[in-house]
C-alpha cells in the first residue's frame, strides 16, 4: 500500500497485531511518544472520548479495530449472540463523539461485513478483515489526496496556513490537509506553514507542530486570532484544512475556528481548500444546519494546561467544531479527485459514481 515516492509518517499511530490494538497516546504529545494498549471496548471508548486518539478518520479506524477485538472476545458464543454483542458494542462506540461521520461509517461497515457470518469465528475473522481493509484504504486515500492536492500550489515555494491537526495522527496514514502540505514541501511547493494553535485543545501547537518537525517542514505556530492579520504580511497563498463531516451540499464541519479562517481567506482572496476522504462525506446530511456539533466540557476553555485562567464563577461555551458554508470553499480534495462547486453534484458523483 505504501508508495516509495510519497513521504510516510515516521511513527505508527494505530497499531494492530496478534496482541490486539494499541494507539499512540496523543494526550502525551509532544512531551512523550507512548503507545497504550487498548484491551477492551471500555478502553477504546475512553481513548476516543478523552482524545488519546482523535481526528475523523483515526477515530473511525480505531472503532473498527475495537469492534474486531470485541468480535474475537465474543467468538466462543453462538453466532447470533456474537452478532448482537457486536451491534451493542458498535452503538457504544458510535456514541463516543457525535460530529465526525467517519466513526458511524466505520462501525456500520464492520457490521455490514459480518452480517452473513456462518459462525462466530468467521464473524471475528470478517470484522478483523474489514478493519484492516479500512486502515489500508485510508493510507492509500491519504497518498492520493496528497498527490492531487499538492499541485494546487503553483509558482514555486509558498507559505500556507492550516488549522487543527490533520496529519498522520489524525488518520493513521499520511494525513489529509497536512498530508498535502507535507507532500507539497517535498515537491518544493511549500516553503513554510502558519499553524493555528487551535484553542481550546491545542491540536495545532501540540500535534501539528510536532508532526511538521518530524517531517522537517518549517513552520510558525500562531494564535488563532492572529491568522487574519498575518495572511498579507506573511504572503499566505492558500489554506488547507481537514473535515469531520461534509454535508451533501458541501457545507463542512471541522475544528472550531475553521469558519473564521475561511472568512479571513475570502476577504484576502486566498484559496481555501478542504481535504478529506470520501468516508467524511455524508450524503444523508443535506446541509451544515443538520450537523450535530459536539459540545465539550467548559473547563477546556476556562483553563489551560490544568491551570484555571478565567475569573472565578465565569462560564464558557465550548463547541468542538463549526461549519464552514460551501460558498467559502474553493475546492474539496478527495481521493477521487479535486471537486469544485457546485458541490452537490460533484459530491454525489464522487460517492455514488452517478452525477444525476
Ligand atoms: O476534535 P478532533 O481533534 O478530533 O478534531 C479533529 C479535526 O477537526 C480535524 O481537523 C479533522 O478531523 C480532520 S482530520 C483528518
Amino acid at each position: 500500500m505504501s508508495n516509495a515516492r510519497s513521504p510516510q509518517a515516521p511513527y505508527e499511530v494505530i497499531r494492530w497485531s496478534e496482541e490486539g490494538l494499541s494507539l499512540l497516546d496523543q494526550t502525551r504529545l509532544p512531551w512523550s511518544v507512548e503507545h497504550i494498549a487498548v484491551r477492551d471496548l471500555a478502553s477504546a471508548c475512553e481513548a476516543i472520548t478523552t482524545m488519546r486518539v482523535r481526528g475523523a478518520p483515526a477515530i473511525g479506524i480505531t472503532a473498527a479495530y475495537a469492534l474486531a477485538q470485541e468480535a474475537r472476545r465474543l467468538s466462543s458464543q453462538s453466532v447470533d449472540d456474537a452478532r448482537q454483542g457486536l451491534a451493542q458494542a458498535a452503538e457504544r462506540l458510535a456514541a463516543t463523539r457525535p460530529t465526525a461521520v467517519n466513526l458511524r461509517w466505520a462501525v456500520a461497515r464492520v457490521l455490514a461485513a459480518t452480517e452473513h457470518a456462518s459462525d462466530s469465528a468467521v464473524l471475528a475473522h470478517l470484522a478483523t478483515e474489514a478493519a484492516q481493509e479500512m486502515h489500508a484504504e485510508q493510507i492509500e486515500a491519504d497518498r492520493r489526496m496528497a498527490a492531487l492536492g499538492a499541485p494546487l500550489l503553483e509558482d514555486g515555494a509558498q507559505t500556507v496556513i492550516t488549522h487543527c491537526n490533520t496529519g498522520p495522527l489524525a488518520t493513521g496514514g499520511l494525513g489529509t490537509a497536512l498530508g498535502v502540505i507535507i507532500e507539497g514541501h517535498r515537491q518544493g511547493r511549500v516553503r513554510d506553514v502558519l499553524v493555528d494553535e487551535t484553542r481550546p485543545r491545542w491540536q495545532g501547537a501540540r500535534l501539528t507542530s510536532w508532526e511538521l518537525q518530524q517531517h522537517g517542514v518549517p513552520h510558525d505556530v500562531i494564535a488563532d486570532g492572529a491568522a487574519a492579520g498575518l495572511i498579507t504580511p506573511r504572503g499566505v497563498r492558500a489554506a488547507f484544512v481537514g473535515a469531520d463531516r461534509i454535508a451533501a451540499n458541501g457545507d463542512t464541519a471541522n475544528k472550531v475556528g475553521t469558519f473564521g479562517l475561511a472568512l479571513a481567506c475570502r476577504y484576502h482572496g486566498v484559496p481555501f481548500y478542504v481535504v478529506a476522504p470520501r468516508s467524511t462525506v455524508d450524503l444523508a446530511t443535506p446541509s451544515g444546519r443538520a450537523i450535530v456539533i459536539e459540545e465539550r466540557d467548559e473547563d477546556e476553555v476556562l483553563s489551560a494546561g490544568g491551570t484555571r485562567l478565567a475569573a472565578p464563577g465565569a462560564h464558557a461555551v465550548n463547541p468542538a467544531f463549526d461549519v464552514t458554508p460551501a460558498e467559502l470553499i474553493t475546492a474539496i480534495v478527495t481521493e477521487a479527485g479535486v471537486l469544485r462547486p457546485p458541490y452537490a453534484p460533484a459530491l454525489r458523483e464522487a460517492i455514488t459514481g452517478r452525477s444525476g
